[in-house]
């Protein structure tokens, strides 16, 4: 608690030293006052520009797509690692000064790269937040409702999602926090669109159990929750990275979780061991278990793997599934039982005897060239459908698809409650990933074409109007943002945005249009300002 009060007279100072006059319009783009300003505000050496001779190892530090980074990728002037929020503020605040954009970066894992390239020519700086990762456990239990009460943690977005299962389990191995799989995910982003992962249905998505952020704004203060208000904080929990500032930093409840619990890989062969069956049967098994049972299914070739998360152990698993999932044929031969954060290891290197170290391995490699796109299921597919979606991975150019169930307690929050609308009614996501190796151009031609088709396949199976589609697996071919007058457009925003968050959009563009009404935090696929002046609010301020 008292690094709590310590960060909010922080605030304070930080918000009454401030040192510059912001013109309330953008100025015509000048790199060379950018760099000026950065450099006069920010310690030089936290400052990578073009020239620097650790530029490109800098820029490349937290890519993992060498689909986004080749000769032709449009690179930022300057990359700035902020070691103090402070220094966000200054980016923020040279960067409207010199009209320089600025994109934000905490773990690079953008599925389009968004964090650290333009798809247009574009000069722009990288905000790279990796070296704030501070995380701090809070000792007393939080007072909220739902989910049960249990202690909160401060975590700095430039921290893994590694580092935090990490920190919050040695700390106490009976808490946990609900995310996302891949340990070299970065805080920033993955809280910024949804967070989806093993204890969703038990606990909810990461951004529902998100208590308070520090947000650097597009004037470059640095607020809190209650500096922000509840609109603001309301679009920062799912509305994806970057259109509403930086967030820094973000108060997280955490969950209570048993000290064992159980995992298992089941694999099933379409020609011999009832793939289909099984497949068919989850789709209506998985969403209604218990809440403290996941089953996601990976399927690639003609095998499809069951992968489980049971917060329990194994004996009393074993009934739950023989009763409601025979198809499976689970026994407690299959059960692997561990401690969570042992579980979070598995998860990612699929194999129990990682030590929970490599968790806090940060690198990444450009050896994998990959593309994903998403849907959700609303309907159950039938038996003779799955039957043709195992022949598409069969395919040259095939890669994978994963399911993620939903229902439990994800289910029962209301669609408006967070920006991510995929709630109640929803069985499951479907992730589609094809992959093709360095060089591999005809490969890549193949891999590309592959998924392309699938994709329009798939389109009479899934959820319609919208065809719902998850933020956090960003897919710039369902739309990109077009810019008149220096502006997205609210209806090149409509395209895309309502897949990503169905009836929630409209309201993110009008809280947009309050906090950044100029647009100065945009991207391809940010969301776009509705204009105050067309909501008949008059009295909000435009800056
Ligand atoms: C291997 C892999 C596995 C994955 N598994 C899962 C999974 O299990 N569940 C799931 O839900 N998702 C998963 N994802 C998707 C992941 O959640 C998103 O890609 C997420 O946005 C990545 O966050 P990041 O900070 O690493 O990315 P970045 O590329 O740094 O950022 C992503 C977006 O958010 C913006 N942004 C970043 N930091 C901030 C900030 N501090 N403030 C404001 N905006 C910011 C960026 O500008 C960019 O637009 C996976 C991705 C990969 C590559
Ligand atoms: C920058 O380059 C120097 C010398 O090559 C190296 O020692 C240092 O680790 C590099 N720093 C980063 C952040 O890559
Ligand atoms: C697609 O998803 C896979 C599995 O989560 C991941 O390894 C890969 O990096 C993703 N693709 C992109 C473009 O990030
Ligand atoms: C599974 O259920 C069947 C009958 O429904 C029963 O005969 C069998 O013993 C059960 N197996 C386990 C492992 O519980
Ligand atoms: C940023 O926060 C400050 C302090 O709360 C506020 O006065 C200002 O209006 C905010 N800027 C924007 C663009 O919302």
């Amino acid at each position: 608690m008292a690094v709590l009060r310590g960060r909010l007279t922080l605030v304070l100072i930080l918000s009454l030293n401030c040192c510059f006059s912001f013109p309330t319009v953008l100025s015509s783009v000048t790199s060379d006052g950018f760099l000026q300003c950065l450099s006069d505000n920010i310690p030089v050496g936290l400052i990578y520009t073009q020239g620097s001779s650790n530029f490109t190892d800098v820029l490349v530090s937290s890519v993992r797509n060498p689909r986004l980074f080749t000769s032709a990728t449009v690179r930022p002037l300057c990359i700035v690692t902020p070691v103090d929020a402070s220094h966000v503020q200054a980016a923020v605040r040279c960067g409207r000064a010199s009209g320089v954009r600025l994109r934000v970066r905490s773990g690079g894992h953008d599925y389009e790269g968004l964090s650290y390239r333009s798809e247009r020519p574009e000069v722009f700086g990288v905000v790279d937040l990796s070296n704030l990762r501070a995380i701090t456990v809070s000792a007393d239990d939080d007072e909220r409702p739902v989910p049960p009460t249990a202690p909160s943690a401060w975590v700095d977005s430039g921290a893994t999602l590694g580092e935090l299962y990490y920190t919050v389990a040695k700390n106490n191995p009976e808490l946990a926090f609900p995310a996302g799989i891949c340990p070299t995910i970065g805080v920033g982003g993955h809280l910024s669109g949804g967070g989806i992962g093993m204890m969703m249905r038990r606990f909810g998505l990461s951004v529902d159990n998100v208590l308070d952020a520090k947000l650097v704004n597009a004037s470059g203060d640095l607020v809190d929750r209650a500096a922000m208000g509840e609109d603001h904080f309301w679009a920062i929990r799912g509305g994806g990275g970057e259109s509403f500032g930086v967030v820094v930093s973000w108060k997280v409840g955490l969950v209570k979780v048993p000290s064992t619990v159980t995992a298992f890989n089941i694999v099933k062969t379409v020609a011999d061991q009832g793939a289909v069956d099984a497949l068919t049967k989850w789709q209506d098994v998985a969403p209604g278990l218990p809440t403290d049972i996941t089953i996601r299914v990976i399927i690639q070739g003609q095998r499809a793997t069951f992968q489980s998360l049971y917060l329990g152990s194994c004996s009393d698993l074993v009934p739950v599934l023989n009763s409601s999932f025979p198809e499976l044929g689970m026994t407690s031969a299959d059960c692997l039982e561990m401690t969570w954060l042992e579980s979070a290891a598995f998860f990612q290197f699929w194999n129990r005897r990682t030590p929970v170290e490599a968790l806090l391995d940060r690198k990444t490699s450009l050896s994998t060239f990959t593309k994903n796109k998403s849907d959700y299921v609303r309907r159950a597919i039938a038996k003779e459908a799955w039957e043709s979606i195992f022949s598409w991975l069969t395919m040259d150019g095939a890669g994978m698809i994963i399911l993620e169930p939903h229902g439990g307690f994800i289910g029962t929050v209301p669609d408006g409650a967070t920006p991510y609308p995929h709630r109640s009614g929803v069985l499951y996501n479907i992730q589609y990933i094809t992959f093709w190796s360095a060089g591999g151009e005809q490969e890549g031609a193949t891999a590309t074409a592959w998924i392309g088709s699938f994709y329009e396949f798939m389109e009479q199976h899934v959820s319609e109007s919208p065809r719902e589609a998850y933020v956090n697996y960003r897919d710039l071919d369902i739309g990109e943002n077009v810019v008149v007058d220096d502006v997205s457009t609210l209806d090149s925003g409509r395209v895309w945005g309502e897949k990503y968050f169905a009836g929630n959009f409209q309201r993110l563009a009008a809280v947009k249009g309050v906090v950044d009404p100029t647009d100065y935090f945009r991207n391809e696929q940010s969301i776009p300002p509705q204009s105050t002046a067309s909501r008949r609010r008059p009295g909000i301020s435009l800056d």
